[in-house]
Formats: structure tokens, C-alpha cells, sequence
């Protein structure tokens, strides 16, 4: 384990000149600078909403900081803890994945439950994956507190779209990560199952401490954030703290305009 950097410890995240190109594609023929130049610091215990036109890197920066993707220079941390770090020899990917399963959670905008699982074996698989002992007990409460205390051995075709969202994040709190990583988690849901949704990824930062970074396009979830990080052609573009769903609003119609009007 590599912990040079143990002085960092009261941030969740931290990312460094992180820079991710996507080589040249047959019809287009330049390369795609998704993220240029991205650094960036969150400290444990926070809520931070992600905004930013389509196409303007959210999910490249939501995957290169969970360990998904690999940034092509630049330093991501996660606790402390270097994950990627271009100047030195790479992680293998068994010890990127090992890393990423006890430090990260991922909640996806379609779930990704395996629809074969219960709901309780969905919420368990990341322990089951790490060799983890699972402790029953505790998975309970854990879908309790989501709401499905009474679903465990129901099917994901047999939820609404918000409980199936519940089940996702079930199963990011239950290796009780450093970070969880939301990439529009509500963009599916209607507007009372995407409230229960922000509810519990702000409790879970409430209550136990974890940090959450959240993708939407949606003011109003950006709203239960402390602090929205607005980002427009791969680079940071602005940054506003305890958001209100109209300031948020406000920011997003101006997003880019000094970068049109080259001031
Ligand atoms: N796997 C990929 N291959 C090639 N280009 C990609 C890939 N993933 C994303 N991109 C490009 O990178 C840019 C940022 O994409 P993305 O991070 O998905 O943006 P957002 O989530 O903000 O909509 C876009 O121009 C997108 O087309
Ligand atoms: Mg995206």
C-alpha cells in the first residue's frame, strides 16, 4: 500500500492535473479532450452536485475518480491514497479493482441490478466480489433504512424504478465506502421517488459520514448538495456553494459565456 500522502486524510477525494483524451474517432478524426486539466479537492463528509452541459465530461470525471477509467496524466486520491498516479508505474487492474471495491460505491442512472438477484443478494454481491464475510444482520438494516426492509427476496422486475434505485444504493453504502458516485441517479425517476433518492444520499452523508459526488442536470436535486462544481468542455467552469434551485438554474443559462466571449 502506498500512504505518502497520510496528511491528506480529512479529504475523500482529491484530483490532480487529471486529463483524459479519447483517441481520434473515424468520422471525427481529432481526439476528444474530455477532461483537460481538472483539479480538485473534496473534503470527507460532503455532498457535491456535478453540473454541466452534455458531453461536458461529468461521467469521464465521475469514472476516472472512482477507478472505472484511468485518467491519461494526473493524480486521482481517494482517501488518502493514491488510485492513479501517471507518474508512476500503474496500478494492475486486479489492484484497481480491489481498491475500488472498499473505498468507492457507483450508483448508476439505470440501476445495473442483476435481474436474476434478489434484491438482498444484489445488495450484498460487492462484499460477496471482495471476499467479504456478510453479516445478515446489518444488510437488513441497511434495506430497511432504504425502505425495503420488507422486499429482500423480491426481483428487481418486480420494483418500481425508485425502489431499484433504493437496491443501487443499498448496495454502494454496504462496503461503506469513503465516496459514493451517483451519475444521475434521479435522471429515470419521477419527482417523489428522486426526492427519496437525494434524501438518502444526503443522509448518508448526515448520518454516516460518507461523501457523495452526484452528476444531475436537475436544479432542484442539485439542491440537496452543499455545493454544486459546475464543469463545461472537460475543465471546472465555476463553483457554488449551499446552491438554491433557482441559483443553480441561473448559473447553468450563463455557463460558458466567458468562455464564448473569450473574456
Ligand atoms: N468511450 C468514449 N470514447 C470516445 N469518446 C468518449 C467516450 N466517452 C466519452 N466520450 C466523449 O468525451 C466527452 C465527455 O463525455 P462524458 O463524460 O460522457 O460527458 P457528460 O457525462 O458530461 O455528458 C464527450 O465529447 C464524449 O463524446
Ligand atoms: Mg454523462
Amino acid at each position: 500500500m502506498r500512504t505518502d500522502h497520510a496528511h491528506t486524510r480529512t479529504e475523500a477525494l482529491r484530483l490532480v492535473k487529471v486529463t483524459k483524451t479519447y483517441g481520434p474517432r473515424a468520422a471525427e478524426g481529432a481526439t476528444i479532450r474530455a477532461l483537460d486539466d481538472i483539479t480538485l479537492a473534496l473534503p470527507t463528509g460532503t455532498f457535491t452536485a456535478v453540473m454541466g452541459p452534455s458531453g461536458s465530461g461529468k461521467s469521464t470525471l465521475l469514472h476516472c475518480a472512482a477507478g472505472l477509467d484511468r485518467p491519461d496524466n494526473g493524480l486521482v486520491m481517494v482517501d488518502g491514497e493514491e488510485l492513479t498516479d501517471s507518474t508512476r508505474a500503474p496500478r494492475s487492474e486486479a489492484a484497481l479493482t480491489k481498491f475500488r471495491r472498499t473505498r468507492v460505491g457507483f450508483v448508476f442512472q439505470q440501476y445495473n441490478l442483476l435481474p436474476t438477484l434478489t434484491v438482498a443478494q444484489n445488495t450484498i454481491l460487492p462484499l460477496k466480489l471482495a471476499g467479504r464475510r456478510v453479516n445478515r444482520a446489518r444488510v437488513e438494516e441497511i434495506l430497511t433504512q432504504v425502505g425495503l426492509g420488507d422486499r429482500l427476496g423480491h426481483r428487481p422486475d418486480q420494483l418500481s424504478g425508485g425502489q431499484r434505485q433504493r437496491v443501487a444504493i443499498a448496495r454502494a453504502l454496504v462496503t461503506e465506502p469513503s465516496v459514493i458516485f451517483a451519475d444521475e441517479p434521479t435522471g429515470a425517476l419521477d419527482t417523489r421517488s428522486a426526492r427519496d433518492v437525494l434524501r438518502l444520499l444526503r443522509e448518508a452523508v448526515r448520518a454516516h459520514g460518507r461523501t457523495v459526488v452526484m452528476v444531475t442536470h436537475d436544479p432542484v436535486a442539485a439542491s440537496y448538495a452543499d455545493a454544486v462544481q459546475f464543469l463545461a468542455d472537460g475543465r471546472l467552469a465555476g463553483h457554488l456553494p449551499a446552491p438554491t434551485a433557482d441559483a443553480v438554474a441561473e448559473r447553468l443559462a450563463h455557463l460558458g459565456d466567458d468562455v464564448r466571449t473569450g473574456a
